[in-house]
């Protein structure tokens, strides 16, 4: 595993790379991707061999056995997470998307409100949208040492009284927080004070640094697991997000009965793809890449502070997991479209913007660092240069 390898992933489809001309205007060529959520890093052997194995069965026609991908993701939760699963609490979805975007639409009805803590991961807005529901935005704070809290006190007098769904990324997405068993308890208690089911998207729970620890929904709060849905895949941990595959975990029974008769309308079956390389990922082999993987990127996020944080009036958040880090331009004094066009057009770099990312995200950009150490750097160092003449 080394993830210093360069891997060229322009003219290969790529999104990230392919796509970001044509969505900002920054060419390949010269430019940095570093907006949409996946790593540059080339696929690890054991994903590579699965994918073999599935090439040289040469036979792709329906198939049976997913006992085994249920016994993969359960080994994965009970290792990885200390949470015991069943096979039948587990609906595997197309793509993690889809089951967040069925969940919300299982629990809730057309008008509803669902309950979002933002700035947060954009297509959570959009799913609500498209669904015909409606976005309670409750803004996260800031502390004093930087980092993001919930806001609970704040928080009771903008709920409407229509919310049905406390959504909710953890750990979060665009911030890299892991929420503490303080922060989980709190927000079951919210959940049950304005009776809430909570829809935990804890599709970035292994991608957590050293010296922090995530908690699923499931241990942190058993008071609530009559209304707790639990979203994850193997997509964003392993960089497979192409083989659209994500679990949707309900351990009580009758929330399982209501998110099925939604959820079986639409006769979506397993993806042969999706669950192999799944099942490879969750394996003793995928533990030691991980593991591996969150000290590279605890270093990718320690070199990136170091830069951005001595460009007067730019402040990096605190990360404590993800490869996604958000950076506040708010104090440099510039506009956004300034800000914009010094990242975009000087430095040659493609960011996610905060705008998009619901209240509070406006002066902030996205940097995605799950790629080399050096193109980090590299970065890093245009992005001092695009903003040297601050003072
Ligand atoms: C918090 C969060 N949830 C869900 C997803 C979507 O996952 P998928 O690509 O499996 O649809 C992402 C992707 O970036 C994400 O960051």
């Amino acid at each position: 595993m080394n993830f210093d390898d360069v891997i060229n992933r322009v003219g290969t489809d790529s999104t990230k790379w392919d796509q970001m001309e044509r969505g900002f205007g920054v060419s390949p060529e010269n430019g940095i991707a570093m907006w949409i959520a996946d790593m540059d890093f080339a696929a690890p052997e054991f994903l590579q061999n699965a994918a073999r194995g599935l090439i040289e069965k040469a036979n792709y026609g329906y198939f049976s056995g997913l006992e085994s991908f249920h016994d993969s993701v359960a080994w994965w939760m009970e290792t990885r997470h200390g949470w015991t699963i069943q096979a039948d609490w587990t609906f595997i979805t197309f793509g993690l998307g889809h089951g967040i975007a069925t969940a919300l639409q299982a629990l809730t009805n057309e008008g509803d409100c669902i309950a979002t803590f933002t700035p947060v991961y954009h297509e959570f807005q959009s799913k609500i949208e498209k669904a015909g529901r409606v976005n309670t935005q409750l803004p996260l704070k800031v502390d004093e040492t930087g980092k993001y809290r919930m806001d609970f006190e704040a928080y009771d007098a903008l709920m409407t009284g229509n919310e049905k769904v406390m959504l909710i990324s953890s750990p979060h997405n665009p911030a890299g927080r892991v929420w503490t068993q303080d922060e989980l308890t709190a927000l079951a208690d919210f959940c049950m004070r304005h009776d809430l089911y909570l829809v935990s998207d804890e599709i970035h729970h292994d991608l957590v640094f050293p010296g922090h620890k995530h908690l699923t929904a499931a241990i942190a709060a058993p008071e609530i697991l009559d209304r707790l849905v639990v979203t994850t895949a193997a997509s964003k941990t392993f960089n497979i997000a192409g083989a659209r595959t994500g679990c949707v975990i309900i351990p009580d029974e009758k929330l399982r009965q209501k998110f099925a008769a939604f959820f079986n309308r639409f006769d979506i079956s397993a993806n042969l793809l999706g669950t192999e390389l799944t099942k490879a990922a969750y394996s003793p082999e995928g533990a030691a890449w991980v593991d591996a993987l969150n000290i590279y990127l605890h270093d990718n996020y320690h070199l990136f502070k170091g830069v951005l944080d001595q460009i007067p009036g730019v402040s990096l958040m605190p990360m404590e997991s993800t490869y996604l880090s958000w950076a506040n331009f708010e104090e440099t004094g510039l506009s956004m479209e300034e800000v914009n066009n010094r990242v975009y057009k000087t430095a040659e770099i493609v960011a996610t913007p905060g705008k998009g990312l619901g209240n509070g995200g406006a002066t902030y950009l996205r940097f995605n660092l799950g790629t080399r150490r050096s193109l980090v750097a590299e970065a890093a160092e245009r992005l001092s240069n695009a903003f040297s003449d601050l003072k």
